[in-house]
Parts: C-alpha cells; structure tokens; sequence
C-alpha cells in the first residue's frame, strides 16, 4: 500500500504555536523552576523547541511508554520502557507529550508521577485528537486539537518512520 502525506500543520504555524505556550508557561510559573518531562519518543522535537522559547529556570527528565504494536491503533497494554532518572517531589511539572488519543498513555504517566508527590503536576500537549478520548484526562496546555486522522512528522511515527519531518501531515493510505 502506497503512503502519502497531506501537510495539516506547517513548521511556521508550529513554530509560532511553541512559541506562545511558552510565553504562557513564563506567565503561569514566574519565580518557579520548571521540571520538564519528555515522554520519548514522539514527543523529542515539542519538548526540545518549548524548552528552548521558556525563559524561567527549566530541568529536564525523559521517560518512555508504549503501547505495543507498530499500527495506527493503541493497544491499551501499557508499559513503562524508561522510568525517570531522578526524583519528583517538590517539584513542578509539566509533562510534555506530542499526541493525546485515547488519553491512556498519559492517565498512566499522570497516575506515576502524582504517586510521587510532585508539588504540582500539568500536562502539556502539541496535538489533542478529543474524538478519540477512552481515559478521563484533559490537558493544561495544547497546540492544536485536530480531527480523528492519523498524523505523522515532528515527531510522530507510524512505525517509526516520519519522525523527522518537519511539519504534521496527515496519512494517507492508497
Ligand atoms: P493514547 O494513549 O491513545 O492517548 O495514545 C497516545 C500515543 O499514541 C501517542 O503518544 C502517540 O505515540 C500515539 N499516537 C496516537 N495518535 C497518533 C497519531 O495520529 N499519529 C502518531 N502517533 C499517534
Ligand atoms: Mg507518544
């Protein structure tokens, strides 16, 4: 089957996007230190772009979860393939993630990280897709909500490929 990609989301309007979350998360957490989470892989290029725009003191952590199988469909057999390296409470977090779908991925993580007392805990999402929702979970910070498409680029795969685009477009299967 033939692959094809229709731009949704260009690396400008992205990049201005980025921009003013940051400048929200500056105003929302003045005088604090932020402690990002990056929730590998998809999410690389948001966390690394966001993390670049906020001017406040900002810490970093990764962690990894996945659902298995390399489809468009999750699973909803969750495991944590990389814990954190260092502890979270006290802190203030935002965890940065690239996609909310069902919203089981990041009710998982949320549940982790609170059972370790962070001092607050925000989530923060460059695609929301709320058609999709299963799990009782809505962001503090989102980018774009788009329709119930498959979307790849800045980060998103479809079986790991597409990663590297440099904009979000939706795929096609012909
Ligand atoms: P959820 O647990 O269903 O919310 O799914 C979240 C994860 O599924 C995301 O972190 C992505 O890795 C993946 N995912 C969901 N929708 C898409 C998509 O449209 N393109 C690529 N990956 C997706
Ligand atoms: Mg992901």
């Amino acid at each position: 089957m033939e692959e094809i990609i229709h731009e949704l989301l260009s690396e400008e309007v992205v990049a201005a996007k980025i921009e003013e979350i940051a400048q929200q998360i500056d105003r929302d957490y003045a005088g604090k230190t932020v402690h990002m989470i990056c929730i590998l892989k998809g999410s690389i290029f948001f966390f690394s772009e966001l993390a670049k725009r906020i001017k406040l003191p900002v810490t970093m952590d990764f962690m990894s979860a996945s659902s298995y199988g390399n489809g468009t469909e999750s699973s909803g057999h969750l495991e944590i393939k990389k814990d954190l390296d260092e502890p979270v409470d006290g802190r203030d977090i935002i965890v940065v993630e690239d996609i909310i779908d069902s919203g089981h991925t990041l009710s998982l993580i949320k549940k982790i990280i609170l059972a370790r007392n962070p001092a607050s805990l925000k989530l923060c999402t460059l695609l929301d897709k709320p058609d999709r929702r299963e799990a009782d979970i809505e962001p503090d910070y989102t980018g774009f909500v788009i329709p119930d498409e498959f979307v790849v680029g800045y980060g998103l795969d479809y079986a790991q490929r597409y990663r590297n685009l440099p904009y979000i477009g939706v795929l096609e299967f012909k």
